[in-house]
Order: C-alpha cells, then sequence, then structure tokens
C-alpha cells in the first residue's frame, strides 16, 4: 500500500511532468504517442480532445499555478468551433469534451462562456436521447442509429450539471433513463459489461449487445468496465440512488477479481489466452479513480475495499508502466490499448490514460473539486 509520502511524491512528479508537456505538446490535441514519446495532434471533434485541457484545470485547481491556467483558456472556444462543423462531427462524446473545458472553466472561474459552451454542449446530447429506447444515441454514422454504448455513463454526468446549474430538470431526467437502460441490459449478473447496446431505433426494442472494441457480446472489455465503473460510482453521487451504487459495486467486484497479478488490466478480460495479449493501463487509470470515487460513496467501513484496490493498481502503474526515467517522452504511461479489434493503437500512449491518472492521484492528495 502507499503512504502519504508516496502520494505525495508522485503529484510532485506529476505537477513537474505536466509542466514540461505544456512546452512539447504546445497547440496539439494530443491523442496517442508511441515509441519516439511524440503525442501526435488530433483533429479536435475526436472525442479525447477534452483530456489534455482538463488535465491542465486539474493542475491548476491542484496547484494555483497560472502557467496551467493560461495554457488552458482558450480550449473550449477551440473545442466549440466543432458545433459549425458540416456534417457535425460530434457526438455523445461531448461529455468526454466539454466537462474538461467548458464546465470546469466555468466552475472554477465563473467564466460566462464557459457556462454558455458547457449548455450547448449538454444541449446536443440531451437532443441525441432515443424515447422509444430510453437511450442516447452514441456514434453517427448510419449503423448506429440505434446504438447506445457503455461509455456514455461518462457523458452523462454533462447533464447532470446541466440540470444543477439551470435548475431544469430534464436533463437529469434523460441521463437517470440512460443510466437505468445500461443497469437493465449491460451490467451482468456477474458485473461485467459489454461494450455497445443494440436497439431498434423505431420502436425501442433491445436486440443484443456487440462486442465493439471488446472481443465480443459477451466479452468484458476492461476500459468498458472501466467507464461502467466509474461512470455509475458519478450517477450514484449525482442522484443519491443506492442502484447505481449497488450496479458499481458490482462492476467493481468483479474487475478486480479480473486483474493479473500486477494489478494492470489486459484489454479485454475474457481475451482466450490472456499471456501474451496487450494490456490496456488507460482501463487500469479509469477504474482507479472510479474506486476512489466508489470509496468515497461506501460507509467507512467498507472503504479501504474500494480505496486499497485503487492504489494497488495505481502503485503498478507509476512503478511499472509510467515514463518517469524518459524526461522526453511526452506521456505519462505506456502500454495503452486503444481499439484491439480494429488493429488500432495497440500498447502506445493514451491521453485519457494519462488524465485519470493524474485524477487518481489528485484524489489520493486530497482534491475533491470534480470534473466528471
Ligand atoms: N470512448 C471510446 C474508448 O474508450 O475508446
Amino acid at each position: 500500500m502507499m503512504d502519504q509520502a508516496y502520494k505525495e511524491k508522485i503529484l510532485l512528479r506529476l505537477t513537474d511532468k505536466v509542466e514540461a508537456m505544456i512546452g512539447k505538446i504546445g497547440d496539439k490535441s494530443p491523442h496517442v504517442a508511441r515509441e519516439d514519446g511524440v503525442y501526435d495532434d488530433m483533429r479536435h471533434s475526436w472525442w479525447t480532445s477534452g483530456f489534455w485541457p482538463g488535465m491542465l484545470w486539474l493542475m491548476y485547481d491542484v496547484t494555483g499555478k497560472e502557467t496551467f491556467k493560461d495554457a488552458v483558456w482558450d480550449w473550449d472556444a477551440k473545442l466549440e468551433q466543432c458545433f459549425s462543423e458540416h456534417p457535425v462531427a460530434l457526438h455523445h462524446d461531448v461529455g468526454f469534451q466539454f466537462l474538461p473545458t467548458a464546465v470546469i472553466k466555468h466552475e472554477l472561474t465563473g467564466d460566462k462562456e464557459g457556462l454558455r459552451i458547457g449548455l450547448k454542449a449538454a444541449n446536443y446530447l440531451a437532443g441525441r436521447f432515443n424515447i422509444e429506447g430510453s437511450f442516447i444515441r452514441a456514434w453517427n454514422t448510419e449503423n448506429a442509429v440505434g446504438w447506445a454504448i457503455v461509455d456514455c455513463l461518462m457523458n452523462i454526468p454533462l447533464l447532470f450539471w446541466a440540470s444543477r446549474v439551470t435548475g431544469d430538470p430534464r436533463y437529469k431526467h434523460i441521463a437517470v433513463r440512460h443510466a437505468d437502460t445500461f443497469l437493465k441490459h449491460a451490467i451482468r449478473e456477474d458485473g461485467s459489461v459489454c461494450h455497445i447496446l443494440s436497439f431498434d431505433p423505431e420502436t425501442g426494442v433491445f436486440i443484443e449487445p456487440i462486442g465493439g472494441q471488446g472481443l465480443s457480446g459477451d466479452s468484458a472489455w476492461s476500459r468498458g468496465n472501466a467507464w461502467a465503473l466509474h461512470g455509475l460510482s458519478i450517477a450514484c453521487r449525482c442522484t443519491g440512488e443506492d442502484r447505481y451504487l449497488q450496479a458499481a459495486k458490482r462492476v467493481a467486484h468483479y474487475f478486480v477479481a479480473a486483474l493479473p497479478e500486477d494489478h494492470v488490466p489486459y484489454w479485454d478480460f475474457r481475451a482466450d489466452a490472456i499471456d501474451g495479449e496487450p494490456r490496456d493501463t488507460s482501463a487500469g487509470a479509469i477504474a482507479a479513480s472510479g474506486l476512489l470515487e466508489l470509496a468515497e460513496l461506501v460507509p467507512a467501513v467498507e472503504r479501504r475495499i474500494y480505496a486499497g484496490a485503487a492504489e494497488r493498481i495505481l502503485f503498478s502503474l507509476s512503478e511499472n508502466y509510467a515514463t518517469w526515467a524518459k524526461p522526453e517522452h511526452e506521456a505519462i504511461l505506456l502500454e495503452g490499448t486503444g481499439n484491439k479489434p480494429a488493429d488500432q493503437n495497440i500498447n502506445v500512449s493514451l491521453i485519457y490514460g494519462d488524465y485519470y491518472f493524474a485524477e487518481a492521484f489528485a484524489k489520493l492528495n486530497g482534491w475533491n473539486h470534480r470534473i466528471f
């Protein structure tokens, strides 16, 4: 288990690392870094564009250093331009993009533009709700009109926020209906989770689970399981509803039980021959930050179960998968897996892995604002 001195040491290392990243990353919108340690520059409409600015807001909030705020200030305006792209390139992942930019900017500084842009994103997300099927449509492709995906449990906090700041419960109603659909169809008895749910978009009738970025419809894609664990914990925090807490616990128990000896997940817990399969450090970081969230929601006697599991994952990530010994590397974590079935971004650094690793260490050091 980590002691307090270790937690503080890693937060200080992260502060220095993110400060150095500002110089290296510049105006890029980082998504993936490969062996050369250089982050790419992804289009702003891509779902990951909020994580680098989110890391800067996080570090600003933790340290109070203006360097971080100066580097991040314009990101909400840059991302807002994606709404004018034709055809609209944004989809349900506006939560991942605008919570760590416009929304946190408004929350930390009171900036009115952040409020306006955050609500624009929330209206867009609410507009993707399928009333008959009680789900938020995920992607824009023709074959995906009736698809909802587990990652969206991390986008609905945008709707909880919109209800809080406007006093209008409609956003929250949509978030709750979507989360309940996932409780019904995606979270299995054993706590494992599938990636995609397919519905008839006309009648709303559930058709089948689909593997998506996981191995198959009945496998357990580790990052999808991490999104569920973290997202359901947030749904409980935002609504106080026990059903989300119980579901988050179930997913957490499955996730922790399925971890290999070094506590860092492989890309799918049900991949056939786990030896030799790639890890996904991002799934570990997302789950660890979610486990810390869950630890805050349970009675004190249960807290160490979840906080302890989070700390074991984070210790292993920090000791075995971080770039501390490679100061030129632009990323923080190695060995992430983006999309194994599509053979894309395997054994790379992923900006969202870096973000949730930093978020988790901020939580371990008492940071109590929230971006998601
Ligand atoms: N939201 C897509 C992913 O986790 O890869």
